[in-house]
């Protein structure tokens, strides 16, 4: 049966400008560039799946309007495919995105359509494939609830992995707790890392994760690669590519997509890790 990687996480409209700084309260900071782009972390995760092979499917909401007109642009152009029904009555979100010339990106994210009701049900998942979930849709406790009960209805043979992103940390506890029981992977930062378990050191947060769920868990460490914790094992560290960083702006998306896809074709959890680690290298390393 084909491998499928299907996220039920967000797609959004980034706009990006590359600022040699902040700026400041009050101020004004003059880019030298920018552009508006589809992203999101669900998006961002599939498209990079889809590039390695598999089908990848958006079960996120699109909205209605000019936002939502580019995601499904952007699912056309990547063969992608977008399975639940639009949202009619609002716009698919925004997120502006700043970039500072290390490529340390830093966000502020205006809902909208992505957040509506995530009607998992629907999707179509079955044994076999990698599901995708990102924290950003498990803010709204409505929504949580909704995300969690349908994990939770999945046969046990689908694959599911969760990012916390920046807002995973502020999920509502109980069904995050329920939904933590389900997962086979738990993939985020050293920050998001930090915030789900209270603990500084890396590697020792990489152990405390694997060990609350059911496979492993990777902790990505920017230039310093990542760090996979297999459920009773030791972390291993695996270092990334050494390039010049331009914009880090999705390299975890692109990390936990290639991560799923590389799964979902049957590498183990090592190989996997090491191949995300290459193509998000190529990512930020890209200049866009
Ligand atoms: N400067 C860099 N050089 C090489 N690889 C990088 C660099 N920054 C990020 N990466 C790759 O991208 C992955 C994700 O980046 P990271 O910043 O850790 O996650 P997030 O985007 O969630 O903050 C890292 O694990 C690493 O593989
Ligand atoms: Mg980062």
């Amino acid at each position: 049966m084909t491998a499928r990687v299907i996220t039920v996480g967000n797609a959004m409209a980034d706009v990006v400008a590359l600022v040699p700084h902040l700026p400041e309260r009050g101020g004004d900071v003059l880019a030298r560039g920018g552009r508006i782009e589809v992203g999101g972390g669900g998006l961002r995760a599939v498209v990079a799946s889809a590039g390695e092979g598999v089908e990848a499917v958006y079960a996120g909401r699109v909205g209605t309007g000019p936002l939502g007109d580019l995601v499904r642009a952007e699912l056309a152009r990547r063969s992608g495919v977008a399975v639940l029904p639009p949202v009619p009555d609002r716009d698919t979100g925004h997120v502006l995105v700043l970039v500072e010339p290390d490529g340390e990106r830093t966000f502020a994210t205006v809902p909208g359509a992505e957040s509506a009701e995530p009607l998992l049900d629907r999707a179509g998942l079955r044994g076999g494939d990698h599901l995708h979930v990102h924290g950003y849709g498990l803010v709204a406790p409505g929504r949580a609830v909704a995300v969690v009960d349908a994990v939770a209805a999945l046969p046990d043979d689908v694959v599911v992995l969760l990012d916390p992103g920046p807002f995973g940390a502020d999920a509502p506890a109980e069904p995050l707790a329920r939904l933590t029981a389900r997962l086979d992977w738990w993939s985020g930062n050293a920050a998001e890392a930090r915030a789900a378990t209270g603990l500084g050191d890396p590697a020792a947060g990489a152990r405390l994760l694997a060990a609350t769920v059911r496979r492993g868990a990777v902790v990505r460490l920017g230039a310093g690669g990542c760090l996979l914790a297999v459920r009773g094992g030791d972390p291993v560290h695996l270092p990334a590519p050494v390039v010049t960083a331009v914009d880090t702006n999705g390299a975890g998306d692109v990390h936990v997509g290639v991560f799923l896809a590389r799964l979902a074709l049957g590498d183990d959890a090592l190989d996997a890790a090491a191949a995300a680690n290459r193509a998000a290298a190529r990512h930020v390393a890209l200049a866009r």
